[in-house]
């Protein structure tokens, strides 16, 4: 069989974030570049009408019509290319047969999901098939879960190098972060809690935080929550829980199964906010947990819900303007703990608002790695994390490329809280 004559197809490239992806992948690699890609969709018109507004340096970007809805059209756009980009979403609503046409085919596959629940679901269902086709799956290649998977796998490169081996217990802490939400995002959001509102196995299932870890890995140890306002010591003040903890904690996890457990079987992770010092500190924290709460309780009653949908949410297709996706950044600390009690802190930052300016160059600058990078067959075809499949070779590309940074800081508490 003839090799395919694309690298990268970005599907459901007229999303409001795969647009992001899109103007990212043509600055970065232009169009008959070092990765020759294109764009695909359900709608030619929308397609046509991206294209132009992409400039005149993409008049001749391919374009692929292809519908989740049709096999036959998903099947050809696998057939032309080596890995598949998507941003069609919710997953859970209509992310499924892209996965499955590329675990058939064998074609590389990389996304943005952020639901767990859908995640273990794929697993289960394809697994088998990529592992015969060769196919790689990456899922969680944006915000959630690039910084903190990616985060953990640097701390405990630095922590094996200065202390001879990876930290049993490691947290990261939201320092500080601006950005907003987009109405795909929103709807993902609510429809897993409008799922597990109806499900109790469900909920069950996603407070496992081994949930993603493949059957029968010795992962039993009890993980910590930050579940409300606490004091943390390592960073001299208050925490808060922090949303995206949900996903991160399981793809970490899954990391450490899928990598025999590098970071020990006991192991531990969590993640939460920072909210500051003395009183002001539990007091922003106190605000935050009541905002959560809220939202949680006003998306998991139907009314209310969709009240919140058709008011105050933003639709499909809508986001944060350009300017906020411009003055947007992140900064997160991690904090690594030894067996014997000694420290590491390190920090991974973004410049760009964290789940859309930032969240399309680390999508871009993942499914490049996988196209250029990843060699077939290194890893076999399976579901893979991205800190196992992609590991130094993406924190290099997101440094140099995405705006990225991954730093170890001296081991003094007042540089970090
Ligand atoms: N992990 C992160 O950090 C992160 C950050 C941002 C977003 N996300 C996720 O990324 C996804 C996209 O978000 P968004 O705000 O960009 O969404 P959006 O603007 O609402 O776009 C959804 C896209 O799905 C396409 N679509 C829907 N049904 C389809 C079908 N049957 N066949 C082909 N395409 C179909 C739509 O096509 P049309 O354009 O033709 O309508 C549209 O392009 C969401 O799941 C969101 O949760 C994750």
């Amino acid at each position: 069989m003839s090799a395919p004559p694309l690298d990268v197809v970005a599907f459901g490239a007229t999303s409001f974030v795969g647009q992001i992806l899109c103007r990212y992948l043509l600055d970065q690699f232009g169009v008959r570049g070092e990765l020759k890609w294109a764009i695909a969709g359900r709608s030619q018109a929308k397609l046509e009408a991206l294209r132009d507004a992409l400039g005149p340096e993409a008049r001749t970007l391919p374009l692929l019509v292809a519908d989740a809805e049709d096999d036959d059209s998903l099947r050809k756009l696998c057939a032309s290319t080596r890995v598949v980009v998507s941003t069609v979403g919710p997953y859970a609503l209509h992310g499924e047969p892209m996965v499955e046409a590329c675990a058939e085919s064998g074609t590389d596959y990389c996304d943005l999901t952020g639901e767990v629940q859908w995640i273990r679901r794929m697993v289960q269902r394809h697994e088998a098939a990529a592992r015969r086709s060769g196919a790689r799956i990456v899922h969680c290649c944006g915000f959630d879960s690039l910084p903190s998977d990616l985060g953990v796998h640097f701390l405990q490169r630095e922590a094996t190098s200065r202390f001879g081996a990876p930290c049993a217990r490691v947290k990261m802490r939201v320092k500080a972060m601006r950005g907003g939400f987009s109405g795909g995002t929103v709807a993902s959001l609510m429809n897993l809690v409008k799922e597990a509102a109806a499900d109790p196995a469900l909920r069950k299932e996603l407070a496992d935080p081994y949930s993603l870890c493949p059957a029968g890995a010795p992962s039993t140890v009890r993980q910590p929550e930050v579940r409300g306002v606490e004091f943390d010591a390592d960073f001299g003040a208050w925490v808060a829980p922090f949303v995206m903890s949900a996903i991160n904690t399981r793809i970490v996890h899954r990391t450490n199964a899928l990598s025999n457990h590098a970071y020990g079987t006991g192991f531990t992770y969590e993640e939460a906010m920072l909210t500051g010092r003395g009183l002001k500190g539990q007091l922003a924290g106190a605000a935050t947990v009541a905002g959560l709460g809220g939202f949680m309780l006003a998306g998991a009653v139907a009314p209310l819900r969709g009240a919140l949908e058709r008011f105050v949410l933003p639709q499909p297709g809508q986001g944060p303007s350009l300017a906020e996706q411009r003055n947007g950044f992140f900064d997160l600390r991690f904090v690594g703990t030894a067996a014997d009690g000694r420290q590491i802190r390190t920090k991974v930052t973004g410049d760009r608002d964290p789940g859309y300016g930032s969240t399309g160059k680390m999508l871009g600058q993942a499914a490049a790695c996988l196209a250029l990078d990843i060699a077939k067959g290194r890893p076999p075809g399976g579901f893979w994390t991205p800190a196992t499949i992609f590991g130094d070779r993406l924190i290099e590309r997101l440094r140099k490329h995405a705006g990225l940074t991954f730093e170890r800081l001296s081991d003094s508490k007042g540089e970090v809280s």
